[in-house]
């Protein structure tokens, strides 16, 4: 099962650094898989260490896309989580474009309870993925596909969400502009 979580991690010099990541789940291995470059990847192989957050906050999710990083904070754990687990790394599968980064979890913390699914965040989560590929796909696809996930956005959001999704689309038209030029 691969779960989309926020992954903070730090180098060797105490920056942290937040990342989404569909952080694959076996139990009490987990496996992050980083594609080439990566600050999360070279973070884990400096430190060895990394937290995941569990969080339905989607506005993290769009905002590392869209260059919004200064999220609250305590250490590595971001306030908003609902839980998070501390994990360590114990083995690399070299790749040399996805290098896969097998993890242990080593201790789980709750801090709020889950309060349900929430269709825009799916929307959110979907569209954040789609900008972080807007490189390679082809802009016919990234339409039908907003327009399909803002149906859901459109009849289930709350503040954060709409406020992620507009990131988003703001991100979206920005790349537009660029490439029409
Ligand atoms: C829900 C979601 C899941 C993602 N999963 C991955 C992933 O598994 N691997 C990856 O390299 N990038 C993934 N991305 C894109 C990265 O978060 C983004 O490109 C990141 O800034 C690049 O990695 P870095 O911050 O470690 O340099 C995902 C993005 C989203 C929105």
């Amino acid at each position: 099962m691969i779960q989309e979580l926020i992954v903070t991690t730090q180098n060797a010099a105490g920056i942290i650094h937040l990342a989404p990541m569909g952080v694959h789940i076996h139990g009490d291995e987990i496996a992050i898989l980083p594609f080439r470059p990566s600050t999360t990847l070279t973070n884990l192989l400096e430190t060895k260490t990394a937290v995941l957050n569990y969080c339905d906050d989607v506005r993290i999710f769009a905002g590392c896309l869209t260059g919004r990083r200064d999220f609250a904070l305590n250490g590595l754990i971001l306030k908003c989580a609902l839980a998070h687990s501390k994990v360590e790394l114990v083995r690399v599968e070299d790749d040399e474009t996805r290098p896969k980064l097998v993890c242990k979890i080593l201790k789980t913390v709750n801090h709020a309870p889950f309060l349900g699914f929430n269709r825009a965040q799916y929307s959110v989560l979907e569209a954040a993925i789609l900008v972080s590929r807007l490189k390679m796909l082809p802009l016919e696809k990234i339409d039908s596909e907003i327009a399909y996930l803002k149906i859901g956005l459109e009849k289930t959001a709350g503040q954060r969400e709409l406020e992620a999704w507009g990131w988003l689309m703001d991100e979206i038209e920005a790349f537009k502009k660029e490439n029409a030029k």
